[in-house]
């Protein structure tokens, strides 16, 4: 898998990507970023007041585990991929097959004064 800093399209860190606030607790949501034709896809996973940034690109085979602000079990406990099936705890540990084990590649993000923006 390529570096994060590989992809041209990956904001640089201090982009503002939303408040808080606007982020269901739990719960979750997605970022697409262009640059010419590269893509960069991340989300957010909101947790009380604890914000967590993800590539979205799963561990298996690579696709995309959500799509708009949809990343979560229903019951808003695990990140679930859309691919085949896989949870995650929302700290991004696999817990089922076929992703047990593996992690989600971090998406370095701070909070600020109740805003999100990647670090
Ligand atoms: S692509 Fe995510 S479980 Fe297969």
């Amino acid at each position: 898998m390529k570096e994060l800093s590989d992809n041209p399209a990956r904001p640089a860190p201090g982009v503002r990507l939303c408040a808080v606030a606007e982020i269901a607790d739990p719960g979750s949501k997605g970022f697409r970023f262009r640059a010419d034709s590269r893509l960069f896809a991340g989300f957010l996973v909101r947790e009380g007041e604890a914000v967590r940034g993800f590539v979205d690109q799963c561990p298996h085979a690579g696709w995309p585990l959500g799509f708009d602000d949809r990343y979560l079990t229903r019951a808003g406990d695990h990140i679930l991929c859309a691919g085949h099936g896989a949870l995650f705890s929302l700290d991004g540990t696999g817990v089922t097959a076929p992703c047990a084990g593996d992690r989600l590649t971090a998406w370095p993000v701070e909070v600020r004064g109740g805003e999100v923006f990647t670090a």
